[in-house]
């Protein structure tokens, strides 16, 4: 007979369920590729440049001020001011900032505290393919269901805007149990700027089977004219039903500060707050300070149109590197990210591996330059579709995108 200490640590099982099925993700393994291999890495999406002085100095001087405590929950109120300004004209209403905004770490705890505060165990959750990677987990962790109906894009399709939604394949995903549809525009990691007739559809769809919209906006900075960002909340019905994500992280070049927000009508804002008040209760409160006084100066120092003009001055310099050595782009009208067709490579799939992921590994070990393969944006039965994709990312400097494109040439050899 074993003895009852035996017994306890032969059962002893610490991890919950709901974590079993998530793994490392595919950033982790690709950053540590490039890192061990001295790639130029184009696959994570996060800015290799310095942030913008006047940010920069403004933490400085939140430090200095000794503004060390904790913040209100729903977020310090110069930031929730300086948010209701920038962004009360571009949803055309006067936004409240004590009762209509939630300041989130990232636009990541936007998503879980959202998902959290909307989705019941047992609810579905309609995600479009390919996703943001953090879409699936947060429904998981809220004993959701996720749902998935993929974007196509016809073959050679050259452009991102070629992606498209099938309505039909939208309206059958749909059941008494749909509560809540997440939208990404513009996306990652197509880089489609979703158009107003797009959204007009899914808006008349989402108030027909009374659904909400968590649009996740992290990219509105990032769209390349004359593509226009629309954000869904504005179209006739939709206000009431719209959770929009924004990010600092994205839009100031600090992707490391984790600062976020949602903007909601009061009552979905009420609702995050009552899960966001769980989850890190607040923020911080310098790093809020300091994006509030980034927020004040930006427009009088035409910064956003500064930021998307520098973006789109990278996309083309990429957009033209990949297609001279034969990895045929599919132009972004948004995001930081570009699709390729890896087709013409001669590479399989690995044993136990997709073809995705067998050609990024290549493209880091063999030439030099780390992309993200597309896969995990989708899920599992649809990941066949990523077979021929890659994702690089151009949020990077001119010298490292320069290099990439030295790299790159390689792959003529090849041909
Ligand atoms: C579509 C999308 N949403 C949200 C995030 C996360 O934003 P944050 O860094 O503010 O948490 C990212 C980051 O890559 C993203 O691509």
């Amino acid at each position: 007979m074993s003895s009852p200490q035996t017994a306890t640590s032969a059962q002893y099982d610490p991890v919950a369920v709901r974590v079993r099925g998530f793994g490392a993700t595919v950033f982790a393994e690709f950053t540590a590729l490039a890192n061990a291999t001295g790639a130029v890495n184009l696959g994570q999406g996060f800015p290799n440049f310095p942030a913008p002085d006047f940010v920069k100095t403004a933490a400085q001087q939140a430090i200095a001020a000794d503004l060390n405590q904790y913040a209100r929950s729903a977020g310090h109120p110069r930031l929730v001011h300086a948010l209701a300004q920038v962004y009360g004209p571009l949803f055309g209403r006067t936004l409240d900032p004590m009762t209509e905004i939630v300041v989130t770490v990232g636009a990541t705890e936007g998503i879980f505290a959202t998902v959290q505060a909307l989705v019941d165990p047992g609810d579905e959750v309609i995600l479009l393919e390919p996703f943001y990677d953090s879409y699936p987990a947060a429904v998981i962790m809220a004993g959701g269901a996720p749902v998935y109906v993929p974007l196509r894009a016809p073959a050679g399709s050259h452009s991102a805007a070629a992606w498209a939604l099938d309505l039909d394949e939208l309206t059958a995903a749909i059941t008494p149990r749909t509560k809540l549809l997440i939208l990404n525009t513009p996306s990652n990691p197509v880089g489609k700027v979703f158009s107003r007739a797009e959204l007009s559809a899914l808006a008349e769809i989402a108030c027909r089977f009374n659904l909400t919209v968590l649009s996740d906006e992290v990219y509105e900075w990032m769209v390349y004219p004359p593509a226009e960002h629309v954000r869904i909340a504005t179209l006739p019905g939709m206000w009431e039903r719209t959770v929009t994500l924004g990010s600092a992280g994205k839009t100031f070049s600090v992707t490391g500060w984790k600062i976020g927000w949602a903007i909601a009508p009061q009552p979905l804002a009420h609702a995050i707050l009552m899960a966001h008040q769980w989850i890190p209760f607040a923020v911080s409160t310098p790093m809020q300070e300091a994006i509030a006084v980034a927020l004040e100066e930006s427009q009088a120092r035409g910064y956003f149109t500064w930021l998307s003009a520098m973006y789109q001055a990278k996309r083309d310099r990429l957009l033209t590197a990949l297609a001279e050595v034969g990895l045929p782009p599919m132009r972004p009208d948004g995001s930081y990210f570009i699709i390729v067709d890896t087709g013409a490579l001669p590479v399989a799939g690995a044993p136990g591996a997709r073809r995705d992921i067998a050609v990024c590994r290549w493209l880091t070990q063999e030439i030099g330059v780390a992309a993200i393969p597309p896969s995990p944006f989708y899920s599992e039965p649809h990941q066949h579709l990523t077979d021929n994709l890659a994702r690089f990312t151009f949020c990077k400097t001119d010298e490292m995108l320069e290099e990439a494109a030295r790299r790159l040439h390689k792959i003529k050899m090849v041909h």
